[in-house]
């Protein structure tokens, strides 16, 4: 069942145009599928096709009824062909039955399809293969009350009426494309419509259908794809291709969206939002999933992947074009910092466990199991490199040279750098071993300075440890944006030296400057530059240095958490926490961020901000997780303490008008939400005014849930009541109760488990609902760190216990939700088997899905 990269093989046949009919009906649904095959090659071997699921009705071969075929559970092969003929395979699915979301599913009413990576299987026998590119045409027949709109990708062509109050549509697209970018719509929804008109004048529709009474919701999302579709016009001068875009938002969805040609669908909680139901965070979202579904358009759909080993040619330059549109078009310092905090929080993680994967992955049982935060984070990590390696013109012009040469085809990882070596003229062999090479790359940074000569030398060295999947690691292309910082921290601008770039290709480098008339700080990996990690042995005053003056507001950033980790690391490290004189100098440390007027305070708002547990977990080898929570939460506590009313002050400072979604106001809304969450953790006399006020007074999502997360720090019975009101009010909103619900299982809680039973009965809580299980079982396997951890083993066993029963329903949610189970290579000897008796549990579920199958065979030692 496994399979490798080295396998690959052209397909024996191709397909070359589609002709597919869908009679809708929610048990019985019939799908006929005429195609034009040909053979691809000289050879004799049968046409096997993929399939599952699938009750077979008939094969005809150029119109002939046949019989000579064989059918198993994956596959049906027919034998005796001609070179070029017609297949038309009749079958019957069941889409109100299909719990997995996969292939063509009926969820609250609508029928819609997910057909990446291979759904398309689950609708008919096919060649579900994403190097089969054909002509689609596809008519939908269906209930005129109950689907009023039929959809799918490409032009409509035809219509009409049928018996029974049914009715039909056609439709066309003139693209060709793999199966995987199929997609069906059937429902009854609001529409939004709009136009965009493209540079070269053409226009184009725009339309987005949402659940009945919402569409007052839809604006947001839809003015963020007409500002995706300008940016890509500027940015990369790709156009769109078809005369309409319709995006459908849809309750039940997997992941966060689909690039399906034409027809996108979303998970409704990437579309659906106004101020009172979505937080600043959501509207974030939204405009950069609708960034980068648009975007496959050119990077996905137009150029696809030649095998799914490639995903990462379409998802790591996607990601990295939604993040360059988010930076346009909010604080690019906010927005990398989350990219970091994803790399170091989860990419970092998964580099670590067993589930380690270069970001083209070698061997795949399951391919959902690899959209992965490698894939597509590191992937486009990997992207950023080459952009600051050849320039913003220089990838421009790769890009530019990668579409002349593959629009319209299937390719490679290889073939996209190979466009980006030749328009630059730079040789990229060492560089590709990023996308060979799993683990995160350790870059470790010394230094000498000679008092009498003024030299001042650096060196770098460079190191992969062995992953879970590869012993041997070879040395990377690491580009190294860095500077030197005059000692005195002088503000004077020649006291900074002038950002360098240096490539780091070899084990060992190093770097001279003369003429240094004392030693400087070094301000190292501006931006993130890599995504690796960084050892150099900073001090206090260097860190204090870098947060005040670098030139760099990453490294700034960068240089607060460090001070912060390092504190709470030694704390943890001491096993019993005592170390009150290390705890003041730390904090008095941001005295000064504090009290800068001059900083931006989306930055100051970073920089005040505790790194994370799951950040701090990335730094240490084998950890009592308790421990190093505890830790955390001391350095918290102080942390408040110390600058009460600092924060007192900051937050009466802040008076923000009527709510707006602009930048400067998403600023204003987080600190004053950090700053609350520290009056509620320093018990400030007014901290429980403060936040009920807020509470009771917020216009907006973002301050009802910056209060919630207040009081969650706080105390309790407080936390409660305002939780009870939130759930009163919005009772009838479940997307929204995904916030409360989030907040409910990271509470840190002794009677946690019981809670999260109470909440499994709740009227809105469905296991059948992916954003359900996520916000609720996801948030307590992810981030409660207390109660997942609770070293009596109740916390594993409780996500072990949902997760068999997840996967008989939605086995790709359950694979994803079981991360922290395999993520056990970190903690404590005594919790690492606790762990593993769970997997071993889960391991024995009968009827055990590929996709756990999969992670609990590698993550077992
Ligand atoms: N291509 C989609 C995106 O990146 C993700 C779809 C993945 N779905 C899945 N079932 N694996 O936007
Ligand atoms: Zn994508």
């Amino acid at each position: 069942i496994v399979k490798r990269r080295a396998d690959y093989q052209q397909p024996d046949f191709l397909i070359q145009t589609v002709d597919i009919h869908f009679e809708l009906e929610s048990h019985e649904t019939i799908v006929t599928c005429s195609t034009t095959v040909t053979r691809n090659g000289k050879h004799d071997k049968p046409l096997v096709l993929d399939g599952e699921q699938l009750k077979l009705l008939s094969v005809k071969l150029d119109g002939k009824e046949q019989s000579d075929y064989l059918q198993d559970e994956t596959s049906l092969t027919i034998h005796t062909l001609k070179n070029e003929f017609e297949l038309t395979i009749q079958n019957q699915i069941d889409p109100k039955g299909n719990s997995s979301l996969e292939g063509l599913y009926q969820s609250s009413g609508a029928f819609c399809t997910q057909c990446e990576a291979e759904g398309f299987r689950k609708i008919t026998y096919f060649l579900d293969r994403p190097d089969v590119l054909a002509k689609y045409q596809v008519t939908i027949v269906g209930d005129k009350t109950l689907y009023p709109y039929l959809l799918s990708n490409g032009n409509k062509v035809d219509s009409g009426e049928l018996a029974d109050n049914k009715h039909w549509v056609k439709w066309s697209d003139p693209f060709n494309k793999p199966c995987y970018l199929f997609a069906l719509v059937a429902g009854d929804f609001d529409l939004l419509e709009d136009t965009f008109v493209t540079a070269s004048n053409r226009s184009v529709k725009l339309e987005l259908f949402v659940d009945k009474g919402k569409a007052e919701r839809g604006y947001h999302a839809l003015e963020s794809l007409k500002k995706s579709m300008a940016w890509d016009e500027t940015e990369f001068g790709l156009e769109y291709d078809l005369d309409i875009y319709m995006i459908v938002a849809v309750d039940f969805f997997n992941m966060g969206a689909m690039e399906n040609k034409g027809l996108n669908v979303f998970n409704s909680k990437f579309v659906l939002a106004n101020e009172q139901t979505a937080t600043d965070e959501d509207f974030f979202n939204i405009e950069a999933v609708i960034g980068h579904e648009y975007f496959h358009n050119w990077t996905g759909n137009r150029i696809t992947c030649r095998d799914w080993f490639q995903l990462s040619l379409k998802e790591g330059l996607t990601v990295f074009r939604d993040q360059q549109f988010s930076n346009d078009m909010s604080s690019p310092i906010v927005n990398r910092i989350k990219n970091v905090r994803i790399m170091r929080e989860h990419q970092f993680a998964e580099d670590a466990s067993a589930m380690s994967h270069p970001i083209r992955p070698d061997e795949v049982i399951e391919m959902n199991n690899f959209y992965t935060v490698t894939v597509y984070d590191k992937g486009a990590e990997v992207i950023r490199m080459l952009h600051t390696l050849l320039g913003k013109q220089g990838f421009r012009a790769g890009m530019d040279l990668y579409f002349q040469r593959f629009d319209g085809q299937a390719v490679t990882c290889d073939d996209f750098v190979q466009a980006m070596q030749d328009a630059n003229n730079k040789d990229l062999t060492q560089f590709r071993r990023w996308y060979s090479q799993s683990g995160t790359p350790q870059v470790t940074v010394s230094d000498t300075y000679e008092q009498e000569t003024g030299l001042y030398k650096i060196e770098f060295s460079q190191q992969t440890k062995p992953t879970f999947d590869q012993a041997e690691k070879l040395n990377l292309v690491i580009p190294m944006r860095f500077s030197l910082i005059d000692q005195n921290h002088n503000q004077q601008l020649n006291s900074v030296i002038e950002e360098q770039i240096v490539e780091l290709t070899e084990q060992t480098q190093v770097i001279e400057f003369s003429n240094q008339s004392s030693k400087p700080v070094l301000s190292l990996l501006h931006d993130f530059c890599a995504p690796v990690k960084l050892n150099y042995a900073y001090s206090r005053s260097d860190l204090v240095a870098l947060m005040l003056k670098s030139p760099d507001d990453f490294t700034r950033w960068d240089a607060s958490q460090r001070v912060f980790s390092q504190c709470i690391l030694q704390l943890a490290d001491q096993g019993e926490i005592t170390k009150t004189q290390s705890i003041k100098d730390t904090v008095a440390v941001f005295d000064q961020v504090i009290n800068d007027a001059n900083l931006d305070l989306a930055l100051k708002t970073e920089m005040l901000t505790i790194p994370s547990f799951e950040s701090l977990f990335q730094q240490v080898e084998s950890v009592d997780v308790e421990q190093l929570r505890k830790s955390r939460l001391q350095l918290l506590e102080a942390f408040a303490d110390t600058y009460q009313t600092q924060w007192f002050d900051l937050y009466k400072s802040i008076q923000i008008p009527k709510y707006e979604y602009t930048v400067e106001q998403v600023k204003q809304r987080k600190i004053r939400n950090l700053v609350l969450k520290y009056l509620a953790a320093s018990q400030h006399q007014h901290a429980q005014s403060i936040i009920e006020q807020q509470f009771l007074t917020a216009d907006n999502m973002t301050d009802s849930i910056g209060a919630l997360a207040a009081a969650q720090l706080g105390d309790l019975a407080e936390f409660d009541s305002l939780m009870q009101q939130f759930e009163q009010k919005w009772q009838a909103d479940p997307l929204v109760l995904d916030k409360w619900f989030a907040l409910q299982a990271n509470t840190d809680r002794a009677d946690i488990l019981a809670r999260l039973e109470l909440l499994m009965g709740h009227a809105q809580y469905t296991i059948n609902n992916p954003n359900r299980v996520r916000a609720l079982i996801g948030s307590f396997a992810f981030y409660n760190v207390s109660g997942f951890h609770n070293i009596d083993g109740s916390g594993y066993k409780f996500v072990a216990d949902y997760l068999i029963k997840l996967n008989d329903i939605n086995p790709q949610v359950a694979s994803r939700m079981i991360t922290p189970l395999i993520q056990w290579q970190k903690v404590d000897v005594k919790r690492q088997a606790l762990m593993q008796h769970q997997l071993m549990r889960i391991g024995d579920t009968p009827g055990l899905s590929k996709d756990l199958y999969e992670k609990i065979t590698k993550s077992l030692p």
